[in-house]
């Protein structure tokens, strides 16, 4: 059975490659889709990766999700940290999603060290960059092949 996976991004992503490369990486999110749109082209996966700056839009997303999903890899940037509406939707839907981040929000500003959606979601993983996407899509394949 075609694992469907959402890999959602929120504000600021759009940027990356360009954006504080520093803390982010160079590797643009482009390059990042290419790549697991490769991994997923060789087992039985189908991808959608989706960006936007709105947090509505990553709510209406999710609800997406309950129906055309099954796992989701969200890296909410900023709104990991200040967001009920996308703790609420996430606890919503019943599919399980994967939290990313590609710097390591615990090494930085003290107002990085609280997730809002942490406690909703099936694990996190942060700190490795681009290769953060690639290690949730291993998980996520795993944790969708272990529930179907
Ligand atoms: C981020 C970490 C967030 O704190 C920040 O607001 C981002 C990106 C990351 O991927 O490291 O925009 O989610």
């Amino acid at each position: 059975m075609t694992i469907r996976l959402f890999v959602l991004n929120g504000p600021n992503l759009n940027l990356l490659g360009t954006r504080e490369p520093d803390i982010y990486g160079a590797t643009g999110l482009a390059e990042i889709e290419a790549q697991l749109a490769d991994k997923a082209s060789e087992i039985d996966t189908s991808v959608s990766f989706r960006q936007t700056n709105q947090e509505g839009t990553l709510v209406d997303w999710l609800h997406q999700a309950r129906e055309e999903a099954d796992v989701v890899i969200l890296n909410a940037a900023a709104y990991t940290h200040t967001s009920v509406a996308l703790r609420d939707a996430i606890a919503a839907i019943g599919v399980p999603v994967i939290e990313v981040h590609l710097s390591n929000t615990h090494a930085r500003e003290p107002f990085r060290h609280k997730s809002l959606i942490a406690p909703v979601v099936a694990g996190q993983i942060a700190g490795f960059g681009a290769m953060s996407y690639h290690l949730a899509f291993d998980a996520a394949v795993a944790l969708a092949s272990r529930r179907s």
